[in-house]
């Protein structure tokens, strides 16, 4: 069982990884594009070692992220193909201080940064059609849309330290307000959804309970 901590624990080792990385190919581009190739073959001579480690870091939590994710997203799919096709050129790049494919390898770690974040802050993108029933919002297809690549399709799942909607004893007026409004790690769905999905969706979490 992997607990909600623990999860928060290997996001921030996660992300640790990912800026160390991006922090030591920032250094390996700034030596090779002001030529100084010398200090660029110690450097990397010297970044051996942890950069291995590092890397090594940033795939495997990177890839439990998107295990326990579940719902892969557009933007995660853009994100593992930019990084998969950086790791090659970054490697033959820096090796040969070859200044095309070096940039062309940071452009595309700094775009799968970009997605990232960009996923993390909108994953109502992977879609945001609602099924109406009656002409009224279908919550649980509000939920599983918006919601349950956070919480899980059961409201257990606890990914970025999202609260285990079965255990929540929030009314459900408190609970509108934190869809609304958002908390902490969970992003505010004032704007992106409608007073009427919102409505739909918590009436439907309390039937996860
Ligand atoms: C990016 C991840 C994420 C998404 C998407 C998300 N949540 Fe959350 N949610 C969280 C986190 C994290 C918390 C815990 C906030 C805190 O207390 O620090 C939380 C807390 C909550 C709570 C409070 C529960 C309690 O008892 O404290 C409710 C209710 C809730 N979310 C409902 C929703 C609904 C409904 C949606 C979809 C419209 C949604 N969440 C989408 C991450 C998310």
């Amino acid at each position: 069982m992997h607990t909600k901590q623990t999860n928060m624990n290997l996001l921030l080792l996660h992300k640790i990884s990912v800026w160390l990385f991006l922090l030591i190919y920032i250094i390996k581009t700034i030596l090779l594009f002001t030529n100084n190739t010398s200090k660029l073959a110690s450097f990397s001579k010297a970044i051996k070692v942890p950069e291995m480690i590092i890397s090594t870091l940033f795939l495997l939590t990177g890839i439990y992220q998107f295990y326990l994710l579940g719902a892969i997203k557009l933007f995660q799919i853009f994100k593992l193909v930019a990084i998969f096709a950086a790791i090659p050129l970054a490697i033959i790049g820096y090796k040969k201080a070859n200044k095309a494919l070096a940039g062309l390898a940071m452009f595309l770690l700094l775009m799968s940064y970009g997605f990232a974040e960009m996923a993390r802050k909108k994953p109502y993108l992977t879609s945001n059609t609602t099924l109406m029933v009656d002409g009224q919002p279908d919550g649980q297809s509000v939920y599983m849309n918006n919601c349950a690549v956070c919480h899980g399709t059961d409201g257990t799942k606890g990914y970025n330290g999202s609260a285990d909607l079965k255990k929540s004893t929030l009314s459900n007026d408190e609970s509108i307000s934190i869809i609304l409004n958002g908390k902490n790690n969970m992003m505010p769905f004032k704007g992106t959804l409608s007073d009427e999905e919102i409505k739909a969706v918590a009436n439907y979490i309390i039937t996860l309970r």
